[in-house]
């Protein structure tokens, strides 16, 4: 999965790609088509267009000029041939299930899945009488014997939440594609300048662009990137569910991009440093970050990504209420849900995502009541650490 030698750095494609070859009135930035439709001059230019020997747009749920370049910059950052953007991360992900599961098929996914998710999977698949088996993330051997004649699709994200497990993509392909079983993987918590999946063979990537793409904690949005031929039936799909992106969100993202590759850097970095600085407080009783060797799949990260993302998660030595007490003394962190935005962004599980799990179920699932989910933001290193320092002794 490593950089091809015919493609430009990813400061270089982040901030040109997608756009460089596309005239606006000799507008530097893509202008916001702010517009629901678009006219056509006369009967012979759309039924030119109906026949498919002109290329334009014709209604705005269908396709904008703005969103056509985000498409075309997301392709040429995650190496694929198409792109689709949605009005959010689980409007790509549902889209992506209803467009590409047949009536009854069966679907594989891992347990540290997006909460949302796994609820539409729970909620609405089973509708369309879509069997779900769960595998534990990382587990190829069991993705092997889970697989069945009728699975469709196998599901992941790489790095899970809130484990940061990190699947091994290229052996995970291998294992699906024996069974003519398609690969999803959601790589949110990587961005494309940490990992690329359709390198390592995946059809699918998705991402809620809410996070890192944008990067600025402003916007909303998903999509997905794959060959030409696996996104026309999920761009189809996104045209008759209708959960599209809005020109101005599409334009916001579009200039989150331009600096991706310089945020994920510092966001890697600052995460990096510290998740070495938290394991070695003492009161502090776990680390998780892919890149520390203590990482269950620290070296699957190591050979399939370039950084490791943002989020280091943790557990304190203390109970709830001292957990509360650590995250509310946090001076620089806002307590918010979500990642990948400038701003670092603190939370607990236990209040934020799974508040309404069972305290036995979600202590099952390693939910402990003192688990801390930390999103990095690019702040300076020094200042989130000497915070986290006054912090832990607020405990
Ligand atoms: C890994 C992952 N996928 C998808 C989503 C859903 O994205 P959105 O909030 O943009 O709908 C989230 C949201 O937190 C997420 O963390």
């Amino acid at each position: 999965m490593g950089k091809k030698p015919d493609r430009n750095g990813d400061s270089t494609r982040s901030v040109h790609a997608g756009e460089r070859d596309h005239h606006f009135a000799n507008s530097v930035t893509t202008p916001i088509f702010q517009t629901s439709t678009f006219w056509f001059k006369d009967s012979a230019e759309l039924c030119a267009f109906q026949e498919g020997r002109l290329e334009r747009e014709e209604y705005g749920r269908y396709g904008n000029p703005t969103w056509a370049a985000v498409e075309r910059k997301l392709c040429e950052l995650e190496g694929g041939e198409s792109a689709v953007l949605f009005a959010s991360g689980m409007c790509a992900a549902t889209t992506l299930f209803l467009a590409l599961l047949p009536k009854g098929a069966h679907l594989i996914v891992t347990g540290d899945c997006y909460r949302r998710t796994r609820q539409f999977i729970r909620d609405y698949l089973v509708k369309l009488d879509v069997e779900t088996t769960v595998i534990e993330p990382a587990d190829t051997k069991a993705l092997a014997a889970a697989i069945r004649d009728d699975t469709a699709l196998f599901f992941t994200e790489s790095p899970t939440n809130p484990y940061l497990r990190v699947i091994d993509i290229e052996e995970t392909v291998r294992v699906c594609h024996a069974r003519g079983v398609k690969v999803v993987i959601d790589s949110t918590f990587a961005s494309p300048v940490s990992q690329r999946a359709l390198d390592g063979g995946a059809d699918y990537v998705i991402h809620s662009a809410t996070k890192f793409l944008g990067g600025h904690n402003d916007l909303l949005a998903g999509c997905a990137i794959g060959s030409a031929e696996a996104i026309a039936p999920v761009r189809e799909a996104v045209g008759v569910l209708g959960g599209v992106i809005d020109p101005h969100a599409a334009y916001l993202l579009l200039r989150g991009l331009k600096t991706l590759s310089l945020r994920v850097e510092r966001h890697n970095a600052n995460a990096l440093r510290m998740a070495r600085w938290l394991e070695e407080q003492d009161a502090v009783r776990r680390v998780w970050y892919p890149g520390l060797e203590s990482h269950p799949d620290h070296s699957t990260a190591a050979k399939l990504m370039r950084g490791f993302g943002g989020v280091v998660t943790f557990e304190l030595e203390t109970d709830l209420e001292g957990a509360m007490r650590f995250v509310d003394a946090c001076r620089i962190p806002y307590i918010a849900p979500s990642l990948g935005g400038v701003e670092s962004l603190i939370e607990m599980p236990v209040t934020m995502s799974f508040w309404d799990v069972p305290r036995e179920e979600r202590m099952k699932m390693g939910i402990t009541d003192s688990l801390i989910r930390y999103a990095c933001g690019i702040e300076d290193c020094d200042d989130l650490i000497a915070d986290l320092e006054q912090a832990l002794r607020a405990i």
